[in-house]
């Protein structure tokens, strides 16, 4: 049995994110440029190389596994690598497995995540308003997210909704998704927008801190601070009418560092002990390299020893360049 995995800040490690493609069929204004260039599909870690890593990092201690992109759902084959992971859910070695999406492709797959022990997704969506939906992933559409939804819903998943927080773009639509979420018995999270990759814009104009949106719901609605925690950046309150939960991920306006547990691995292979710095560890090389298992556990080791303390995300200047050129769809979130 190995130690506990434990960072240079006594923090314990225990969930990784995967981005298993940086391809997504929207173009979330925030996340993208319109013309997104996507990285070659030699570069991407094949199914077998992403089961092996993945399954290194249960070997080494880590209990939760997120699929994200990218669109996790558009790589070729995902289902195959859930099923194949899911192996690790029934021998003890891992609490779950969950998904990331961003709804487009949930009806095809819900019934077959939850044949393969997912218990729980979450599904981004800014906006109820089809047109604005269209305006803010340039190329989706609302009705198949929802149907989505819906099927995940009956196929006994457990949704979370991810709303990030857009002023001048989706404040009007904060009340009208908390009604719809609670209303079907559904969380939602309010996420601030993180400079994370160049976009066709400025992002400066479109943040807009949580504890804004939190007033502005209070006028609305009862709120008390929940203790509930998943483990995640969020942090929850009650909501006294619904019952349900409001969760808040402000990594701009109070960051969460002090209790990170995680790790992200790139659809590429390349481990960021970080999401907000630059320091990663290749191991796809390692892989490639011929690595045993020994050796891939060896190269866990050493890239959590270099764990840094935390982000320092700022979004100030109206020009500034985002504070890391890697977008979120090729780090997983
Ligand atoms: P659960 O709590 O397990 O439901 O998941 P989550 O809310 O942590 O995960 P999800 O994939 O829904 O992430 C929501 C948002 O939080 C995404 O936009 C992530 O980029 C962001 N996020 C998740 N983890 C971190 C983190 O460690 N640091 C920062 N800055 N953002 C994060
Ligand atoms: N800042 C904050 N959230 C982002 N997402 C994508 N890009 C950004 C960004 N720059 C969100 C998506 C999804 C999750 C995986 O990350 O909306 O909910
Ligand atoms: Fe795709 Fe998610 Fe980025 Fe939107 S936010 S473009 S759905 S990866």
């Amino acid at each position: 049995k190995l130690p506990p995995l434990i960072d240079p800040y006594q923090r314990r490690i225990t969930y990784l994110r995967v981005s298993v493609t940086d391809r997504c069929d929207f173009r979330c204004q925030y996340c993208m440029a319109e013309a997104m260039t996507f990285l070659p599909r030699a570069d991407l870690l094949s199914l077998e190389e992403l089961d092996r890593l993945c399954s290194a990092f249960v070997r080494r201690g880590l209990r939760r596994l997120r699929l994200t992109g990218g669109e996790p759902l558009v790589r070729r084959g995902l289902m195959d690598l859930v099923r194949s992971l899911s192996r690790h859910l029934h021998t003890g070695d891992l609490d779950e497995i969950t998904l990331t999406t961003n709804g487009s492709q949930l009806a095809r797959f819900a019934a077959e995540l939850a044949a393969a022990g997912v218990r729980r997704v979450n599904v981004s969506l800014d906006t109820l308003d089809a047109d604005d939906f269209r305006a803010i992933t340039r190329r989706g559409t609302l009705a198949p997210v929802l149907d989505g939804i819906e099927a995940a819903r009956a196929a006994g998943l457990a949704v979370k909704i991810n709303t990030v927080a857009l002023r001048g773009v989706n404040e009007h639509q904060f009340l009208p998704l908390v009604d719809w979420a609670h209303g079907k018995g559904m969380d939602i999270t309010f996420i601030e927008t993180m400079p994370l990759g160049d976009i066709d814009g400025d992002r400066t104009d479109h943040y807009l801190p949580l504890a804004e949106v939190r007033r502005s719901l209070a006028r609305r609605y009862a709120m008390t601070e929940s203790e509930y925690r998943t483990g995640g950046p969020a942090r929850y309150v009650r909501v006294a009418e619904t019952g349900r939960r409001i969760g808040f991920i402000t990594p701009l306006s109070h960051n969460f560092c002090e209790s990170c547990n995680r790790v992200r691995l790139t659809c590429t292979g390349t481990l960021y002990m970080c999401l907000g710095q630059e320091d990663a560890a290749d191991l796809r090389a390692v892989l490639r390299g011929g690595a045993s298992d020994a050796d891939l556990l060896a190269a866990i080791d050493a890239a959590i020893a270099r764990k840094p303390k935390g982000h320092d995300f700022i979004i100030d200047r109206r020009g500034a360049p985002p504070a890391l050129a890697r977008h979120m769809s090729t780090t997983g979130g």
